[in-house]
This record gives C-alpha cells, sequence and structure tokens, in this order.
C-alpha cells in the first residue's frame, strides 16, 4: 500500500525493499515472469518481475516474501513502477490443481453462490478484503463522533430474558449441549438479543447519553437482500431530550461524519472509484456504480435532510398507487417497494427521515404523539430513516416515560396481562419488570436510534445483497 500510493511524480527509487504478500496470478513469458501480488490494503495488485526459475512454485494463492528493487516499469501501463525480485521465499505453499480462489478474469467473476459457500477464502477476493477495511473505518468514525459529544460506549450483554422488539422473532438458548440434563443452565429460557435499546435505556437514566455497536439476532424467516439473522447494530440512547428531532439531528450528523471521513481516506477512495474484479466488468456499468455511490456520498454528507410524517408518506404513495405491488393504506406498513419510492422521490439522493407511525405497527415503547389529527388513528413520536435500495436503515423514537401508558401498550400488544384490579404483580411484569420499573423510579425524557451497520455499508459501497458486506453471513437456512 506504502508503493502504490506513492503519486507518480513523488515516486524515488527505493534501494531495497520487502514486500509480504500472496500471488493473485502469474504470468509466465519466456525471458520474465509478472506475478500480481497483493496484501488485503489495495484492490490493485502490486507487480512483481521475476525470472522464471525463481517463478517455478508460485501459483495463484501462493504466500511470498520478496525482496528486490523498486524501479520505473517500461512495461506496466497502470503501475509506473515494480519490484524486480531479487530474494523470493515461499512462506505459504499452494496446491495450484485445487487452490479454490483461481485468478479470474475482470469480467468473468466467480460467482456470488460460489464465494458464499466458503466464507473463510471469500474473504481473499481483493474487494472484500478492502470492505474490512471500509467497516473499521465506519467503526472508528463511530467512536470519534460519539467520544466527541461525549456519549459513553457501553457493552451490553447479548443473553436476555426480554424481547425488545416484541416481535418473536428471537433466538432461545438452552445452555450447553452436554451434561445438562434439564437444558435450563440459566433456570429459564434465555434468548439472544434483539436489540440493545432496553439495557441503554436503563443506562442512559444514569450516564445521560450512553451508545453501542453491538451484535443482534433476529429470527425473522426473510430471505431477502437487506436481512440477516445475525447483524450489527449501531444504537444509542440520550436523556434530557424533548423533541424527537434532536435524535434525527443525532443520526444525521453522525452519518454525515462516518461518510466524511470515509470520503477523505483512501478506502473510501477505492470503494467509491476503483475497479471490482467481483463487481460489473465493463467500464460502463464501472462508470455507473461510481456515479451512484458519488451521488450517495455526496448526498449523505449535506446536511438537511427531508422529514416527512408517515401520512403525508401514505397520501405521496397514494398517487402513485397503481406502480405498487401492494396499495398503500394509512394503518399499515410501508413495504419495500414503498420506502424506496419515498427515497428516491423524496430524498433527492439524500436519506429521507419518515416520522409519526401509527401506534399499531409499532413497538410498545414508543411516546405517543400527543396531539392527534381527528380523523386519523393514534400515532408515535417516531422516525425511520429511509435510502433507496436498501430502504429502512435506522430506526428511532421518543420513549414512553408514563408508567401507566407504558403499560397499557404493552397489555394492548398482549405483553403483559390485563387485570380487573389494575394491579400487576413482579411476576405479571415478568421479564419486562425492569423496563416498567425504571418509569417508577423517576424516568427522565429520553430517546434513541438503532441503526443497522450491515446496511450501512450495503448502501455506501453499492452492494446489491447484504450476504456480500458480512464476512460470515448467516441468514435464514444459511
Ligand atoms: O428497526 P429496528 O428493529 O429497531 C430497533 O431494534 C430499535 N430497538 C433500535 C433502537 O431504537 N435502539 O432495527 C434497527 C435497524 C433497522 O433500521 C435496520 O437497519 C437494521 O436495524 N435491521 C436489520 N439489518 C439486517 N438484518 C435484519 N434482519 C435487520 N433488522 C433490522
Ligand atoms: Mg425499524
Amino acid at each position: 500500500n506504502q508503493l502504490l500510493s506513492r503519486s507518480p511524480e513523488n515516486v524515488f527509487e527505493l534501494d531495497t525493499v520487502e514486500v509480504n504478500g500472496r500471488v493473485r496470478s502469474v504470468r509466465r513469458q519466456k525471458k520474465w515472469t509478472f506475478a500480481s501480488i497483493g496484501d488485503g490494503t489495495t484492490l490493485e495488485p502490486l507487480q512483481a518481475i521475476m525470472t522464471p526459475e525463481q517463478a517455478e512454485n508460485i501459483s495463484t494463492g501462493t504466500g511470498v516474501e520478496l525482496v528486490g528493487k523498486w524501479k520505473a516499469s517500461p512495461y506496466h501501463e497502470s503501475q509506473s513502477h515494480e519490484l524486480h525480485v531479487e530474494t523470493l521465499r515461499i512462506v505459504a505453499p499452494v496446491d495450484s490443481a485445487t487452490y479454490p480462489m483461481q485468478k479470474k478474469t475482470q469480467v468473468q467473476g466467480h460467482s456470488v453462490e460460489y464465494l458464499r459457500s466458503m466464507p473463510h477464502m471469500r474473504v481473499r477476493q481483493p474487494f472484500t478484503q478492502l470492505l474490512m477495511e471500509f467497516q473499521s473505518a465506519c467503526d472508528y468514525s463511530f467512536q470519534k463522533f460519539f467520544h466527541k459529544r461525549g456519549f459513553v460506549k457501553t457493552l451490553t450483554p447479548i443473553l436476555t430474558s426480554s424481547d425488545c422488539e416484541a416481535g418473536g422473532e428471537t433466538f432461545s438458548i438452552k445452555g450447553p449441549i452436554t451434561k445438562n440434563e434439564d437444558g435450563t443452565f440459566f433456570k429459564t429460557q434465555k434468548h439472544l438479543t434483539v436489540s440493545h435499546q432496553l439495557e441503554l435505556e436503563a443506562l442512559a437514566q444514569a450516564r445521560d447519553k450512553v451508545w453501542s455497536f453491538s451484535p443482534t439476532f433476529r429470527a425473522e424467516k426473510s430471505d431477502t437482500s437487506r436481512h440477516l439473522s445475525e447483524f450489527y447494530m449501531l444504537e444509542a440512547e440520550q436523556t434530557y431530550v424533548h423533541d424527537k428531532k434532536e435524535i434525527m439531528d443525532l443520526v444525521e450528523n453522525c452519518l454525515r461524519s462516518c461518510v466524511w471521513m470515509l470520503w477523505k481516506s483512501s478506502g473510501g477512495k477505492a470503494i467509491i472509484y476503483g475497479k471490482r474484479s467481483e463487481g460489473p466488468g465493463d467500464e460502463e456499468a464501472h462508470g455507473n456504480l461510481t456515479k451512484t455511490l458519488e451521488a450517495r456520498f455526496n448526498g449523505l454528507m449535506e446536511g438537511g435532510w427531508p422529514r416527512i410524517t408517515y401520512s403525508k408518506a401514505i397520501s405521496l404513495l397514494e398517487s402513485a398507487a397503481e406502480t405498487f405491488e401492494h396499495d398503500p393504506v394509512w394503518g399499515g406498513g410501508l413495504t419495500s417497494q414503498h420506502e424506496h419510492y419515498i427515497a428516491a422521490t423524496v430524498g433527492r439522493g439524500s436519506p429521507v427521515f419518515v416520522t409519526n407511525y401509527p401506534k399499531s405497527i409499532k413497538p410498545f415503547y414508543m411516546l405517543s404523539t400527543p396531539a392527534q389529527p381527528p380523523d386519523l388513528g393514534e400515532m408515535v413520536e417516531n422516525f425511520d430513516l429511509l435510502v433507496p435500495d436498501v430502504c429502512e436503515l435506522a430506526g428511532g423514537s421518543m420513549r414512553e416515560n408514563n408508567l401507566e401508558t407504558l403499560v397499557a401498550n404493552m397489555q394492548e400488544k398482549g405483553l403483559l396481562p390485563q387485570k380487573t384490579d389494575g394491579h400487576l404483580s413482579d411476576e405479571d411484569l415478568g421479564t419486562y419488570k425492569d423496563y416498567v420499573d425504571l418509569r417508577r423510579w423517576g424516568y427522565v425524557p429520553s430517546g434513541g436510534f438503532g441503526l443497522g451497520f450491515n446496511r450501512l455499508i450495503m448502501y455506501l459501497a453499492g452492494v446489491p445483497n447484504i450476504r456480500e458486506v458480512s464476512l460470515y453471513p448467516r441468514t435464514y437456512g444459511h
């Protein structure tokens, strides 16, 4: 990376350099052999030139340590300099006949299905290697953003009792698979968390501004290009907040700062401009992808993303109803087609916040909107952030802080029993006892959001399927 990232006018001939990496491809000519070497830090390989004798036992995949001279190249248009190998040491030989990641041409890459079948090898593809770095840079930008604003990063549990989204989409765990006769290690059934929000709310009541970046799990039987069974969620919770506008500002600023950092980084540039061997191979497709990604980055870096209400979104959708498979109706959820339409038409390049969804289709913890228009149903103080293709990127809300209303919400959704005397015992509250307790003992107004990290990477990198941005994708049935 150090050698390749020098601009041509800045290149000086180094005496002796050392390069470690894997052979991506070998081209053998009579007098010289040319090998492309990659170390995972760049899309473009480094060209090494050596004698046929030196190259005798190398092939795609071989791990090598090279020492040589960095000299101006008369052979390669794409690279001003090349490595003239003096010594070549094979540190990881491979059997070229069985190595699964054979060199493929730019146009005809390995199929995504083939690559998905072996995530441990897929990551040796230059683009997937680059994604690793890109994700790490995003993570770093979150750290910087929240740290600067006085948020503390908290380590919330993955094993939980409650179901935050109450959608019944939790994976259950019992305990060790051996020597455990009754199969209940924790005495009762536990789950893998679907969201860290319930814990973050408790922590925010103590420390005002908290965030987490953690694995979350959903047992959704959704076999789509946007759903994973295990994904990373960025979540933040803030107290002394009285308006969801403040939380939307937080989401917008967080994403903008992330994208600014990526825009300026070499990894970000490579994602936008680099030619991917796994992606569209021809010039036109490459040009179109680059344009799309540039527009996405620009749209995210600009402030003032549109904010419209759900009711407004429904009326916009109604005016284009013939284009959708499912008719938009007030009170129903938005389909991905609807979300895509809103993002593409209202957003003009930037994401779009849609606010105040009907209470009946949103979780129990969302604060009710106080003044309801007379002809519509109840609504909540929430928002979803929509972008084209990926659709829902983030969701957040103000939290219900009133004990009675919260309990009533939970009863309405069948999470708590209806009692005629109105009194719910600790046993009745069950796994939600702690959460309800927070409202008993002084709940400061609070709001927060969750952002799907894998979806963000999909969007920024222009990857059509979430399985290709997750190093080890877990999806329904896979
Ligand atoms: O909208 P969700 O379900 O919201 C929550 O879990 C809140 N408790 C978060 C909070 O307020 N602290 O999930 C948040 C985001 C979605 O907008 C989406 O981007 C992503 O998580 N997401 C998924 N990503 C990949 N695969 C799935 N199955 C996902 N489900 C949600
Ligand atoms: Mg949501």
